[in-house]
């Protein structure tokens, strides 16, 4: 799987841009605010249909401009299809080989990850930041989560609603209570086992970036912090019916959800003893937080037989000269990647698949 062909029109600082790419490796390198990171977030945004940057999507459009448009050419299996995004302060459309298209049917069609600096927040931000990193993954690998996650982000939203407004006959809240407990502990269930598919690939890729043998450990907390592992859908829901009654009071009085995958946590461990978030040393924990998405790389190559795209913003600059050497050796084994940093010496790589693009002031060009 990869993009082959970017075009964009009035996007954040870039006026006009066509160009073609290596299936390989892909680098763009340049002073800062020229337009690397703009890059990757087009990139991003023609496979996942959001921007992993904003959720203000006028903000994608250049300044002073109506609207921007987008273009990726994507090569799935000898299959190339096109998408195409158009924005305007008012509307957002997308385009499946020239035809009207809807968002779940463009998403993950390529599968893309994505890292840049504030992935330390996954290590060292708060618990919403690894859910986000679980719920997005997940739907990569598992389609049909959007849905089930949706539905029980629905059945929140108004549990949430009425506890705010306050309750006043109690059979109103239970009926919403058994929905909460039925579509969040899929949700619960399905994480579970997304956590069990993916800890051991995640703990490779700890491995080989540090080129040590600490042991990257996932637990999954749920019900205000106890570690659960994979059990049975029915042993949620009892667990939850139990939670629930528990913090009755406390959220009728609060006027919000206090139970359930809205406030669950994933906590990464090093060897048996180190919390990452609280002792990791900066060096470990930025290794750990790209462990957890180049690990994603052969869990999805796995499920779906090829390998998704890397969209590596500024890593390079970040580690020493021995995790550079580990990591490119890597990412040259594996998808198509697209590095960005200011310096175009951080790549050792000889290879002839490995395309240079110098990028400033909204412009990019190939180079030797
Ligand atoms: N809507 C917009 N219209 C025009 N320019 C924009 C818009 N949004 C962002 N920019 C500009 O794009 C420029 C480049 O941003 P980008 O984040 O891609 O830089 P970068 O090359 O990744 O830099 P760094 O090395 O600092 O990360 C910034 O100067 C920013 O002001
Ligand atoms: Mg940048």
């Amino acid at each position: 799987m990869y993009i082959n062909y970017l075009e964009l029109q009035s996007f954040r600082n870039y006026h006009s841009l066509k160009t073609t790419f290596s299936a390989q490796v892909n680098i763009f390198y340049g002073q800062n605010a020229q337009g690397k990171t703009n890059l990757l977030e087009a990139i991003a945004l023609l496979s996942y249909g959001r921007s992993f940057r904003t959720k203000k999507e006028e903000e994608l459009i250049q300044w002073g401009k109506d609207a921007c448009y987008l273009q990726a050419k994507f090569e799935l299996e000898e299959y190339p299809f096109q998408v195409e995004i158009g924005i305007s302060p008012k509307e957002k459309r997308l385009k499946l080989d020239g035809q009207p298209a809807k968002n779940s049917e463009i998403f993950g069609k390529i599968p893309i990850i994505t890292f840049a600096p504030d992935d330390l927040q996954l290590i060292k931000g708060g618990p919403q930041f690894r859910r986000d990193f679980i719920d997005l993954y997940l739907a990569l690998i598992e389609p049909k989560y959007r849905f089930i996650y949706y539905n029980y982000y629905k059945v929140l939203q108004q549990r949430n609603r009425l506890l705010k407004a306050g309750v006043h006959n109690p059979n109103e809240l239970e009926v919403w209570n058994e929905q909460l407990i039925e579509k969040g502990s899929k949700v619960i269930k399905y994480r579970l086992q997304f956590i069990e598919d993916v800890k051991s690939f995640i703990a490779d890729a700890q491995y080989q970036i540090s080129g040590t043998h600490e042991l990257l450990t996932l637990e999954y907390l749920g019900f205000k912090g106890s570690v659960l592992k994979g059990m049975p859908e029915e042993e949620i829901q009892i667990r939850f019916r139990e939670e629930l009654q528990q913090v009755k009071n406390n959220e009728l009085e609060r006027g919000i959800t206090l139970i359930g995958p809205n406030r669950d946590d994933l906590r990464l461990t090093i060897g048996d003893a180190i919390d990452l978030r609280i002792y990791g040393s900066q060096g470990q924990q930025r290794t750990a937080a790209l462990a957890l998405k180049l690990g994603l790389i052969d869990k999805i190559k796995n499920i779906r037989g090829q390998y998704p795209i890397l969209l590596l913003d500024d890593v390079m600059s970040e580690f020493d000269d021995q995790r550079k050497q580990q990591l490119l050796k890597v990412l040259l084994a594996s998808a198509q990647t697209f590095l960005t940093s200011t310096s175009k010496s951080d790549f050792p790589i000889i290879n002839e698949e490995a395309y240079f693009y110098e990028v400033a002031e909204g412009a990019m060009n190939r180079v030797q």
